[in-house]
């Protein structure tokens, strides 16, 4: 897989897969292991920046589109 492709899961996670790199705020790699991770996207997650499914606990919603009224 030459690109990497991001998808927001609804009422979960930022799917991840394909080349890329993850780094903090300073600029530190976060070591993934795999080509593919979920990132969460509900705040909740005890593994941050990763999901571990607490998103299904709280009742998360988010939509897999982009919200209207909200532009980058
Ligand atoms: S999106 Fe899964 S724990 Fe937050």
């Amino acid at each position: 897989m030459s690109e990497t492709l991001i998808t927001p899961y609804r009422d979960g996670p930022l799917l991840v897969r394909g080349p890329f790199r993850l780094v903090d705020q300073d600029g530190n790699e976060i070591d993934t292991g795999r080509e593919t991770v979920a990132l969460c996207r509900c705040g909740k997650s005890r593994l941050r920046p990763f999901c571990d499914g607490t998103h299904n606990l709280i009742r998360f919603k988010a939509p897999s589109g982009a919200e209207q009224g909200r532009a980058a």
